[in-house]
């Protein structure tokens, strides 16, 4: 088919998430390979968001693809309730080690969403607690619970769910900056106070705030945050879905602060985006509470053999070519790069960045620091801005007032140049407006 075929075909069967159908123009893919995709006519685009912020390896590793390969041809599907399987029992062993602390024992779902949804029925039935606290700037997906959980405005279209608390985030936008971290501590136990610790089963925390706006949070906080879990009893979640698995320079980003969680949830590039799967880890004690009574949760797919092995060569191939190590060294020269266009161009208000998670943010006010769209907004520059990068080949998210800069890790420092040369020329487009 060509490009236009397909675009037109999927338009016409097929639903695009979170958006308004006569506004989709999707990009028509038919091939990937490292940090490139291609459309069927052969218009190449250097992937700045590893897709949904998830092919962490990059696009088409052989090692993996063979992996699935492989498994595909022995054995494809058993129920996870009565059966088990290799490719299980190894994942399970491997994520035990490579997850902080005592979190030794894991639930396979199909991804982030699910993952999430299972930590919060553990952490209810671990601590007979209702109540889930969570933060505005957040998503931890789409199903009904981790919808109720997110705080950003893909909640908003969703009826409140009994039993969920948001609290707000050190940040406050870019023109209102960072709280401190004792003021933001000071706030988050003033809502656990308010609403009765004894009420509140789980605090689910994004370890770096990705989609929105790469908040990395300040020194302390997370020690703050898993000292007031401690002090109330309540059990901390940290959702490692979008940043798990080396984006940050560590295996999981909540290890930049020490801190062990109670629950830890990952999917995306625990795959790499190969095939979908998703899981929710748990600290020995938690698991050893299941032991009598029954889990609270089940799912046909669950630790699914091909996924499993999957999860299995991607972690290989990650240790092999010493990728989590290897973001972090290009992190420290893709935060200099942010610095280099924050320096350069007036409508950059802020850049953000840890390992290889990074975010522009674009203001059309000098001092005011008024955004260049408003939140939950766009602009037509922003506008402007997102079809610049797709007419030059450069595939971002742009949302709001931000786009983000997180390219797979296998990304070389000349694919990192080539992309920033795009953005540079792109913001050129946006200084025009800057007041
Ligand atoms: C932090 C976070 N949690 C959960 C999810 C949901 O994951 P999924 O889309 O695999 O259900 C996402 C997806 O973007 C995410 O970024």
């Amino acid at each position: 088919m060509t490009g236009d075929e397909i675009v037109a075909l999927s338009k016409k069967h097929t639903i695009s998430e979170w958006a308004a159908q006569g506004a989709v123009d999707p990009i028509p893919v038919s091939r990937a390979e490292g940090v490139y995709f291609w459309t069927p006519e052969g218009k190449r685009f250097i992937d700045f968001n590893s897709q949904l912020m998830c092919v962490n390896i990059g696009h088409s590793d052989a090692r993996v693809v063979k992996a699935i390969q492989q498994q595909v041809e022995v054995l494809c599907y058993v129920t996870p309730s009565g059966m088990t399987t290799e490719p299980r029992a190894r994942l399970g062993a491997k994520l035990a080690e490579l997850t902080p602390g005592d979190i030794d024992v894991f639930f396979f779902t199909n991804g982030g969403a699910e993952a999430n949804e299972n930590a919060f029925k553990i952490a209810r039935a671990y601590t007979g607690r209702p109540k889930i606290l969570a933060r505005y700037r957040s998503y931890h997906g789409g199903t009904a619970g981790a919808i109720a959980a997110t705080g950003e405005p893909r909640r908003w279209s969703q009826p409140a769910m009994p039993g969920f608390v948001h609290v707000l985030d050190p940040y406050h936008g870019v023109q209102r900056g960072w709280d401190t971290t004792e003021e933001s501590l000071r706030h988050v136990e003033e809502v656990m106070q308010l609403e009765g610790p004894q009420t509140i089963a789980a605090f689910i925390l994004e370890s770096v705030t990705g989609t929105n706006g790469i908040l990395v949070p300040p020194d302390g906080y997370m020690q703050g945050i898993r000292a007031l879990c401690d002090k109330y009893g309540i059990l901390m979640i940290a959702d490692e879905v979008m940043r798990g698995f080396g984006r940050t320079g560590k295996w999981f980003a909540i290890e930049h602060w020490g801190v062990v969680p109670d629950l830890i949830t990952m999917a995306k590039g625990l795959t790499s985006a190969y095939v979908q799967l998703g899981a929710v880890g748990m600290r020995q004690t938690i698991a050893d509470s299941f032991r009598e009574k029954p889990f609270p949760g089940g799912l046909t797919y669950s630790s699914h053999p091909v996924a499993c092995a999957a999860a299995l060569a991607t972690i290989a191939v990650m240790e092999q070519d010493d990728l989590v190590d290897r973001a972090h060294r290009s992190g420290r020269l893709m935060s200099e790069l942010l610095a280099d266009l924050a320096a350069r161009h007036p409508s950059v208000g802020a850049v953000r960045s840890i390992g290889l998670f990074g975010v522009v943010e674009l203001v059309r006010h000098r001092t005011t620091r008024e955004p260049m769209a408003p939140f939950n907004g766009t602009s037509p520059e922003m506008a402007a801005l997102a079809k610049f990068f797709r007419q030059e080949g450069l595939f971002t998210f742009v949302r709001w007032n931000y786009f983000f800069t997180n390219p797979p890790l296998t990304i070389t420092e000349a694919e990192l140049r080539e992309g920033f040369a795009i953005i540079d020329r792109a913001l050129t487009i946006a200084d025009a407006s800057v007041q």
